[in-house]
């Protein structure tokens, strides 16, 4: 299928989201990619990243680039080489971009029953708002964790946990949006992320015009 949705945020920032319905030949077929890329393609062991991987290709081209405009620094992070700044996700079905002047995180995740077993592995304070009776659980803890990994892809930091400096405030899913804070040794700051539901898939974007925070 083609582009899935767009959410304009700025006139030079926006998200792309993309619903993988081709094949992988398909996704192959007319991409340039650099020998870096081909060979990472190459070493997936699930067709299913591959196709994910591919199909944020098509995302590239529908705001003009190709994977030949992207690279990736030491820690993994995507950078365009106009500089602008991107974030990728891609989860089973589907795939999106955020791209834009502000730094900018994303993430896309299948909601699921299992995050509830490794809740207290990413989730400390935000226990005191959450009802893990309420029909909601599931899809807000879903929102949290997407929301830190937003936030961990901004920052580029392997040093940030996500249960000890990360915390998610109060939020309801009407709002599709929401705040946190980080927090480690003397830095404090609060960042927005919004948030947005697609069939079973819960995605999640922050953006800021600090570098990190
Ligand atoms: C690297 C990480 C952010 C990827 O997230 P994910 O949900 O597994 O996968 P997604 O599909 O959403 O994102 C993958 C994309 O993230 C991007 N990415 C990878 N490392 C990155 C980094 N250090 N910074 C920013 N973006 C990064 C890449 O573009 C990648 O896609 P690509 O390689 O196909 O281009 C994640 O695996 C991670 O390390 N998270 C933090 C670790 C952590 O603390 N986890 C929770 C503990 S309870």
């Amino acid at each position: 299928m083609p582009l899935y949705k767009t959410i304009v945020i700025a006139p030079d920032t926006r998200v792309l989201i993309w619903k993988i319905t081709e094949s992988l030949d398909e996704l192959f077929r007319d991409k340039p990619l650099k020998a870096s890329s081909l060979a990472r393609v190459k070493g997936m062991k699930s067709e299913q990243h591959q196709r994910g991987f591919l199909s944020v290709r098509n995302l590239f081209e529908v705001l003009g680039y190709t994977d030949l405009d992207l690279y990736y620094d030491a820690f993994g992070k995507p950078h365009l080489s106009d500089g602008k700044n991107i974030s990728i996700t891609h989860s089973y079905d589907f795939s999106a971009i955020i791209v834009g002047s502000y730094n900018v995180g994303i993430d896309m995740e299948l909601q699921r029953e299992k995050i509830s077993k490794i809740a207290d592995k990413f989730i400390d304070p935000e226990f005191a708002f959450l009802d893990k009776t309420a029909p909601d659980y599931i899809r807000k803890l879903t929102v949290i964790w997407g929301a830190k990994e937003a936030k961990y892809k901004m920052c580029n930091s392997r040093s940030l946990s996500f249960k000890d400096n990360m915390t998610v405030n109060p939020f309801t899913m009407e709002e599709k949006k929401g705040t946190a804070t980080v927090e480690k040794d003397n830095f404090k700051k609060e960042f927005e992320f919004y948030f947005e539901e697609i069939e079973d898939f819960t995605l999640v974007y922050a953006l800021e015009q600090d570098k990190c925070g």
